[in-house]
């Protein structure tokens, strides 16, 4: 049973040794990167972001916040510009005047982080800024701006590190691709 997971990998993409080596050193990049300014929040995109923020935050040191949404996407799956996100738990903070840092788990086709980007800019952050564990760039469909990647990864699904397959297996210390074979 522990190793319920097993059956749907087909190989692990990152192990836990480097993901953490590189989520350390992307601590040590903002560090230094908002070391000069007030107000940093880590805006945390649930649920897929939370290993990544919970490790993050350990290699920040610079006073900071942490903040939680949730968001969904209307048609996933249909590609098509119109889509837009629900927000299906919002901030208890508010933003304005602070330096914001939006930390999710991947972007695919960048549609969830656009509409989240045009959202939290209405709420006048002093700035907006986003932070990615993954980025899978050749499936990108709209452009937004990155200003921190983990690893850019293939056209593949993968799971694990708070990524899910089918709402689980989010507990496992490595990124894995999934045997759509097993689906
Ligand atoms: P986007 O709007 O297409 O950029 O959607 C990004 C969202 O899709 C992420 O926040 C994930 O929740 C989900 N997603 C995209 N690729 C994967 C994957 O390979 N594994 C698990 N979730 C994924
Ligand atoms: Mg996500």
């Amino acid at each position: 049973m522990i190793d319920a997971y097993k059956k749907y990998l087909s190989e692990i993409l990152i192990d836990e040794v480097t993901l953490q080596e590189r989520v350390q050193a992307l601590g040590e990049q903002i560090t230094r990167d908002y070391a000069d300014l007030d107000n940093l929040i880590l805006v945390c995109i649930l649920k897929g972001g939370v290993m990544f923020l919970c490790d993050l935050t350990r290699h920040i040191h610079v006073p900071h916040e942490v903040d939680f949404m949730a968001v969904s996407s209307y048609g996933k799956g249909a590609r098509t510009t119109t889509r837009n996100v629900r927000i299906d738990m919002d901030l208890t903070t508010h933003l304005t005047d602070k330096h914001v840092l939006i930390i999710e788990d991947i972007i695919d086709s960048g549609h969830t982080l656009q509409s989240v980007m045009h959202l939290l800019e209405t709420r006048r952050p002093a700035s907006l800024k986003l932070c990615t564990l993954l980025n899978k760039a050749s499936r990108r469909e709209v452009e937004i701006p990155i200003h921190y990647i983990g690893f850019e990864i293939e056209d593949k699904f993968v799971f694990g590190y708070g990524l899910d397959l089918d709402e689980k297996f989010r507990n496992l210390p490595f990124i894995g691709v999934v045997d759509t074979s097993q689906l």
